[in-house]
């Protein structure tokens, strides 16, 4: 059973959530952060950026949770991009120790593979950070991802490629596949942190907090982890 936190904005999670990390990085100075994109995440990267001073980041480790396939990774959108941007630059930390998924099309073939391989290496993710799409999808692992399933590649449903369009000049850039770690994978870290905020959330919280366990609804896999905590806003929260 998933611990639900609600907090009064976004603003209170991000700081609830970044004190968390920053107690993580000073009782584990080689710390594996799992780190997620999307614009639930950003409170957490903005909190961290004001109280990581005097914090020393120079091992802390990171594995993203997902990236496109085919997408050049300077391209401002890639993951590996917004990762740099909202994480590694500002926080200062070491660009060689946060790894993305590897999307480029000639190695995909075993891109899932060495991903997996990497985060075993580096012992494991010890604090996941999560958003949840508005159908559930934790990660790019869309409705009907098995429990069990590792980082490999994935087709993304005309639902995500819609809600993510507005990060591109039009729908038809969003491109059409992903590599993820998967549910399985996500599920080894020591501590899930999910957040939500907002109305359009609160569907999707209810069903992954407190719904059947179903690979319908991806978020649901949470409720087999041993430490994971919901931080929600009222209005996410509304359907609990
Ligand atoms: C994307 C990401 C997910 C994220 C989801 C929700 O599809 N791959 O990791 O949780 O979007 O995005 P947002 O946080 O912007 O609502």
């Amino acid at each position: 059973m998933a611990e639900v936190v609600i907090v009064e904005n976004k603003d209170a999670a991000g700081a609830l959530v970044a004190e968390e990390i920053i107690a993580l990085i000073e009782s584990r100075p080689d710390a594996v952060l799992g780190l997620a994109t999307g614009s639930t995440p950003l409170p957490v990267y903005q909190a961290l950026r004001t109280r990581i001073s005097g914090v020393d980041v120079s091992r802390v480790r990171g594995f993203a949770l997902d990236e496109y396939v085919g997408i050049d990774p300077a391209h401002p959108e890639s993951y590996r991009s917004v990762i740099t941007r909202e994480v590694v630059e500002p926080l200062g930390l070491d660009p060689q120790r946060i790894h993305v998924p590897n999307g480029a099309e000639a190695t995909i073939q075993h891109a899932g593979e060495d991903y997996e391989a990497a985060i075993a290496e580096a012992g494991g993710v010890d604090l996941q950070i999560l958003g949840i799409g508005t159908d559930g999808h934790i990660g790019f692992n869309e409705p009907g991802s098995s429990f069990a399933s590792i980082t490999r590649v994935k087709t993304l449903t005309e639902q995500t490629r819609e809600d993510n369009a507005r990060f591109f000049d039009s729908i038809d850039d969003v491109p059409m596949h992903c590599i993820t770690q998967g549910l399985g994978t996500i599920l080894r870290a020591r501590h899930l942190v999910l957040l939500a905020f907002g109305e359009g959330k609160a569907q999707a919280v209810a069903d992954a907090v407190e719904g059947p366990l179903s690979a319908i609804l991806p978020g649901s896999a949470i409720q087999l982890h041993p430490h994971a905590t919901v931080v929600v806003d009222e209005a996410a929260a509304s359907k609990l």
